[in-house]
């Protein structure tokens, strides 16, 4: 279905990449462009994203999804999502709110208890638990695993 083309990033690239980040609310931390995946309009402009971020040697995690709100319902996280399960070992982690889980499901991710995260992961289930706005959300914080 998507027709634009999908990419690794350029460093001039940084800016819009950290500007859509920002506009679609995600962690906007670790956001380093060499690691990044791009779609790109006709314009030139970044309108997807996503990236893998290392956490030590063995710990990679699937980050950085985003979809301009004006370009969404075209399948272009699946192209990004797919270009990076492609490019990477396994296995893959990744956090997401729960109400984009299903969205993962799709790609073969699996939620995983506490007790089978990475250290890096409990730690930032812990602080979210911890945090109000989070638990007025009603939403859940989920870490998934692509085996
Ligand atoms: C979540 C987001 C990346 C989806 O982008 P999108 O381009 O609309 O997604 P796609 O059109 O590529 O959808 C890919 C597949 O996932 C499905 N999907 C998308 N969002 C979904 C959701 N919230 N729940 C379940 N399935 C979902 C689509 O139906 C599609 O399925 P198909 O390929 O089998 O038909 C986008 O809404 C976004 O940027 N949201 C804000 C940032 C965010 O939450 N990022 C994720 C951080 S964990």
């Amino acid at each position: 279905m998507n027709t634009y083309p999908v990419r690794p990033a350029l460093e001039s690239e940084s800016t819009q990449i950290k500007g859509l980040i920002n506009l679609v609310g995600i962690n906007p931390t670790g956001l380093d462009w060499k690691r990044f995946i791009v779609v790109v309009n006709e314009k030139g402009q970044v309108i997807a994203c996503g990236q893998i971020k290392p956490h030590g040697e063995d710990i990679r995690e699937l980050a950085s999804i985003a979809v301009n709100p004006e370009y969404r319902g075209q399948g272009l996280a699946r192209v990004v999502i797919e270009m990076l399960l492609h490019e990477n070992p396994r296995p893959l982690y990744l956090m997401c709110v729960s109400h984009n889980g299903p969205m993962y499901e799709k790609f073969g991710f699996q939620v995983i208890a506490d007790k089978a995260m990475p250290r890096y992961f409990a730690r930032i289930k812990k602080l979210f638990k911890l945090s109000d706005v989070f638990r007025r959300s009603g939403q859940e914080l989920l870490v998934m695993k692509l085996e």
